[in-house]
């Protein structure tokens, strides 16, 4: 006993977490800014922070609560769906967080040596979720090479020869690490090809609010369907841990059996958490789309920096906070390598593709800095991208 082969497979055998292996990456690396982590530089709105600044001291905040959440964020959320997500048949759980909402559900509703899919570039954590709870076969679809949108036609034929039949498919929408959005008609036939197969569809809507160029977000409802949310991105609210599933409501039993999930993990989202959301939600969602509009900018800059990579290298940012770009081809050095090299030599920081199942890429976030200093880290990047496509990664200064 107490020896690493005692430690359990599942976790031994589960991926690192890239922000893990990012410190690694980085080590070494002095005054680097970051364009790596999906976060948005914004705080929660200041009206709901004064408020629950003022909450603190009442007993509540500090005993447990509801294990779905409070009632006033349920029923909150209940119209919020019902509004903004077309979703009327669907029930609400408030977790700590989009992640533990994940793990909650592939706890509910998958057995270990099941199959699931989902699609590349892949949502690390979801990736991760699957490894530590025992299910071994993730059949992991293409995307469109143009527009990265998940293969419907492939996914059709997976889960009508796959036997036994996937028991869940996820996407998210739109994505991280691409930013790709998945059209209304797209969503609609991956869920009809789910539903006929008998898998769940769980989409992720971390980022709902983050759609560009007069895209508009959609949801899609079934008794096959499960969607989660997220507080973290949309109201600045990263550190707060409050996510929520909407799963629906005429399935028998979904509830019963996601509150022991939820029992034995967080028990309920922290309470004061829990306030912050259902104030900040209050603001509306002009609150979140005003804050958004301001990444525009933050977009174009990272596009402009990412041109050394050439013509259709770049794709994905339609919606979510991300940028998707190809590393030329032919010079046998890795993505790892590359961020490594960045990090050091020209003090930025990105995501290697690798850590989303899709090798020579890079993922860059525009969520996290204000305009100007997104404009310093995009020189740095711009300075970057021209060097290696020019001289390759050189180590001498
Ligand atoms: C697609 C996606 N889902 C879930 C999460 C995690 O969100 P939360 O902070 O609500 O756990 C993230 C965070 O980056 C994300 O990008």
């Amino acid at each position: 006993m107490g020896s690493y082969g005692n430690l359990a497979r599942r976790v031994v055998a589960t991926d690192m977490p890239i922000m893990v292996q990012m410190q690694e990456l980085l080590r070494g690396a002095t005054n680097c800014v970051s364009l790596a982590q999906g976060v948005v530089y914004w705080q929660p709105p200041k009206q709901a922070l004064d408020k629950v600044k003022e909450l603190v001291w009442d007993p509540s905040i500090s005993r447990y609560g509801v294990d779905d959440g409070l009632p006033e964020l349920r029923a909150a959320l209940v119209k919020k769906l019902r509004c903004e997500n077309n979703l009327h048949k669907s029930s609400v759980m408030v977790t700590a967080g989009a992640n533990q909402a994940f793990v909650n559900l592939v706890l509910t509703l998958c057995d270990a040596g099941d199959s699931v899919v989902m699609f590349a570039p892949y949502y690390f954590n979801a990736y991760m979720s699957f490894q530590m709870t025992g299910i071994t076969n993730i059949l992991v679809g293409p995307g469109s090479p143009e527009t990265l949108h998940p293969d419907a036609d492939w996914l059709e034929k997976i889960l009508s020869e796959s036997k036994p039949v996937p028991k869940l498919v996820t996407v998210v929408n739109p994505g991280n690490p691409s930013g790709t959005y998945i059209p209304q008609s797209l969503l609609k036939r991956i869920s009809d090809l789910c539903q006929n197969a008998g898998s769940w569809l769980l989409v992720d809507n971390t980022y709902e609010y983050f759609m560009y160029d007069g895209l508009k977000h959609s949801c899609v409802e079934g008794n096959h369907v499960v969607n989660i949310f997220s507080f973290s991105k949309a109201y600045g609210m990263m550190g707060w841990r409050v996510g929520y599933i909407a799963y629906p409501s005429e399935v028998e039993g979904f509830a019963t059996q996601l509150l022991k999930v939820q029992d034995n993990i967080p028990i309920c989202a922290s309470i004061i958490s829990q306030h912050l959301a259902l104030h900040s939600l209050e603001m509306g969602p002009e609150w979140v789309t005003e804050r958004v509009n301001t990444l525009v900018k933050n977009r174009e800059i990272v596009l402009e920096a990412l041109a050394p990579l050439g013509e259709g290298s770049v794709k994905g940012g339609e919606g979510a906070i991300y940028l998707w770009a190809k590393l030329p081809g032919g010079h046998g050095y890795e993505d790892f390598e590359v961020v490594r090299w960045l990090a050091n030599r020209h003090g930025v920081a990105v995501i290697p593709g690798s850590a989303c199942g899709s090798p020579g890429n890079l993922r860059i976030s525009f969520g996290g800095l204000t305009e100007n200093d997104c404009k310093a880290a995009a020189e740095r990047l711009k300075k970057g991208l021209e060097e290696l496509v020019t001289n390759g990664l050189v180590q001498d200064h």
